[in-house]
């Protein structure tokens, strides 16, 4: 039996997407509202960075990777054109559902597709960029999961990684404090889920650092990868090119 993590708890490998369905499972409802309190916002400019950065041009192929309420889909969507493509993917059926039918209000079409990034569902070479935004961390073979994502992508196409990291050493003290002290409560008053916002908080803590996930992304089959870091490595886009 192979153990992982579950955050700060060690689970059967087999175990820890079923309980990371149970986090999302909770949350997805009160998901949008609880990134906005708890990032205070930031989580919209850490995402319009990554768009940014990915520069998404007309025609393009885009894959969401653990999608969830589509977020980065959704500003990939207006950018790819009539001749384009962006599919919204996630393993949880509740988050998938949540991003569905918020695109769909806002009238786009996007497909959403319900499938474990360990195994995509694409042939080689299907896609011109790859996003996976703050789920690598909930994945359990994430070396898996990086492989899948450098298979689907084309020769040259690129993977963003956009995902919680190593904040700088001086700001560590009062991160961990608003962490563990300020985020479980405002998950139990909000979403009425306390346990599901100290597993986020302790799962940042137990994730690659810039410098392991770079090097994970390498072995993948990026053969170039940018790592930029912000808000002071609160989160980190890890930028690899397939090549
Ligand atoms: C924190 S949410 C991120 C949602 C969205 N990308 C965003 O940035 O707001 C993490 C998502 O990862 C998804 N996830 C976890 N493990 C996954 C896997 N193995 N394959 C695909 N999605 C996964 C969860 O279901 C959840 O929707």
């Amino acid at each position: 039996m192979s153990e992982t993590h579950f955050g700060y708890s060690t689970v059967d490998e087999k175990a820890k997407a079923a309980h990371v369905r149970g986090v999302f499972d909770s949350v997805a409802r009160r998901y949008d509202v609880m990134n906005d309190l708890m990032s205070l916002g930031l989580h919209r400019a850490w995402k319009a960075y990554a768009v940014a950065v990915a520069r998404v041009r007309p025609g393009d192929a885009v894959l969401d990777v653990a999608g969830g309420t589509g977020d980065l889909a959704r500003a990939f969507a207006s950018r790819v054109g009539a001749r384009g493509t962006v599919v919204l993917s996630d393993i949880n059926e509740s988050m998938l559902q949540q991003g569905r039918d918020r695109l769909l209000d806002e009238g786009l079409i996007v497909p959403a597709l319900l499938c474990d990034a360990e195994a995509l569902p694409f042939a080689p070479a299907s896609f011109d960029l790859v996003t996976v935004g703050f789920g690598l961390r909930n994945m359990t073979h994430k070396e898996k999961a990086l492989a899948e994502m450098a298979r689907v992508l084309k020769p040259g196409g690129r993977l963003l990684v956009l995902e919680f990291s190593k904040i700088a050493a001086p700001l560590a003290k009062a991160y961990d404090w608003y962490s563990f002290n300020v985020l479980p409560r405002i998950g139990r008053l909000v979403a009425g889920d306390e346990a599901s916002y100290r597993y986020l908080a302790e799962s940042i803590r137990v994730h690659p650092d810039q410098a392991t996930l770079k090097a994970m992304m390498k072995t993948a089959g990026f053969g170039h990868v940018d790592v930029h870091n912000l808000s002071a490595g609160v989160v980190a886009l890890h930028v690899g090119i397939k090549c």
